[in-house]
């Protein structure tokens, strides 16, 4: 999309030459015109946050909690989150220098390029990868440098991909598993070969890990941080909305190393000033508060993955794999012979079923499509009703 020319001259910034709107938004902006639309374009589970932590929001307003909080953070959500910490992954953080809360982890990962990247460095992120990732680091002057995931290799990344991009500008890498959009998790051992050559290579790695309790089959999620010679060099990236269904309440948290948090920590504060006084109040219930909420709603998902998976694998064309973690199917559609955005606009027009073209999230993602199964199951089934018969149609 080109920027229209103003009479007075004006023109938008420079900066924002490279930058395109996000591939998502335009399905998106397609399901609210189709009456009928059964919409899988979202990243966003269709679950209320839990009842505890609605009332704790409400109780806040009623108290006055209304006013600006800390910079940082209030300090009981704080406390809570180093305490989450190292509950999960033993890991230590102070809570006054070491955690910031912020606007999503969308605002995390800005606010990280922002804090760390100059211009010209390189910063090393996958192809595909959520769509946040490159206009970030271009924002910031930085140089996206594209690890390729490819589907023989369950999307994850190789070591001699991620070894031959690196240069003497490298500085930093983004890694996010549980995977958006293809639904890959990393192995032990997997985290272990990146943190060896984040270590070796002396760059620092943000690790987006908001879907860290969107796991299934008993599998388990690896914290980047948690490896040798990593808690110094890692920004961990999380959030409250995917593990409490709190998407609309923008709330988000990033730990890191005294060294790494404070530049974050300025930007932040000329950005935003600190994040909704409500929001964290309703976060710190949610922490505290009983957990079942999630891992309901994970059994949930995972009934839901089964249905996707198998009845994709059904129609013929399709190619699927069992999603590991998140709430994304990422399947092969390229036997159809048509680009991914193709692909995607046939599945609007002849079953008004919105799905995300894979080349949204980059080149490799071409050949495929993200579908987001967090709808309800009951909609999941209607979808995969049409898209059956739409498909029937190509023939
Ligand atoms: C991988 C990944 N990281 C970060 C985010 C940002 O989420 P939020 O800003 O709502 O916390 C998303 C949202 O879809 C995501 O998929």
């Amino acid at each position: 999309m080109g920027f229209a020319r103003l009479t007075t001259g004006f023109r938008p910034a420079e900066r924002l030459k490279c930058i395109k709107p996000s591939g998502i938004r335009r399905f998106f902006t397609l399901a609210q015109e189709i009456a009928d639309a059964v919409n899988l374009s979202v990243g966003e589970p269709d679950f209320a946050p839990p009842r505890h932590a609605l009332d704790a929001e409400i109780e806040a307003a009623k108290e006055g909690k209304t006013h600006y909080a800390p910079t940082n953070g209030v300090p009981e959500l704080r406390q809570a989150l180093v305490k989450k910490a190292f509950n999960d992954y033993g890991l230590s953080y102070d809570p006054h220098s070491e955690l910031l809360v912020t606007v999503g982890g969308t605002e995390s990962i800005f606010v990280a390029m922002f804090g760390l990247v100059n211009p010209g460095d390189e910063v090393l992120t996958t192809d595909p990868g959520f769509v946040l990732y490159g206009p970030c680091v271009q924002l910031a002057g930085g140089v996206p440098k594209l690890i390729p995931l490819l589907e023989e290799n369950e999307f994850r990344p190789s070591v001699d991909d991620v070894m031959s991009l690196i240069t003497k500008k490298s500085r930093v890498m983004i890694l996010n598993y549980p995977n958006n959009p293809t639904g890959a998790m990393l192995s032990y051992d997997e985290v272990a070969t990146l943190a060896k050559i984040a270590v070796e290579q002396d760059m620092i790695v943000i690790s987006d890990e908001v879907y860290e309790k969107i796991i299934y089959d008993g599998s388990k999620h690896y914290c980047l941080a948690t490896f040798p010679g990593m808690r110094e060099r890692t920004l961990v990236v999380n959030s409250f909305s995917k593990t409490y269904a709190m998407t609309g309440l923008r709330i988000g948290y990033v730990y890191g190393p005294k060294e790494l948090l404070a530049p974050l920590w300025l930007v932040h504060q000329y950005t935003v000033a600190c994040v909704n006084s409500l929001a964290q109040y309703m976060a710190l219930a949610a922490l505290r508060g009983p957990q079942d909420c999630v891992s309901k709603m994970v059994r949930e998902f995972n009934r839901r993955r089964h249905l996707v998976y198998k009845r994709l694998n059904e129609i013929n064309g399709f190619k699927v794999a069992l999603p590991k973690g998140a709430f994304y199917a990422f399947p092969n559609i390229s036997s159809f012979e048509m680009s991914s955005e193709e692909f995607a606009e046939f599945l609007v027009n002849e079953a008004h079923v919105i799905t995300v073209p894979g080349s949204a999230f980059g080149s490799h993602g071409e050949g495929y499509i993200r579908i987001s199964y967090a709808a309800s199951y009951e909609r999941l089934e209607e979808a995969m009703n049409r898209i059956e018969k739409a498909v029937k149609k190509i023939g």
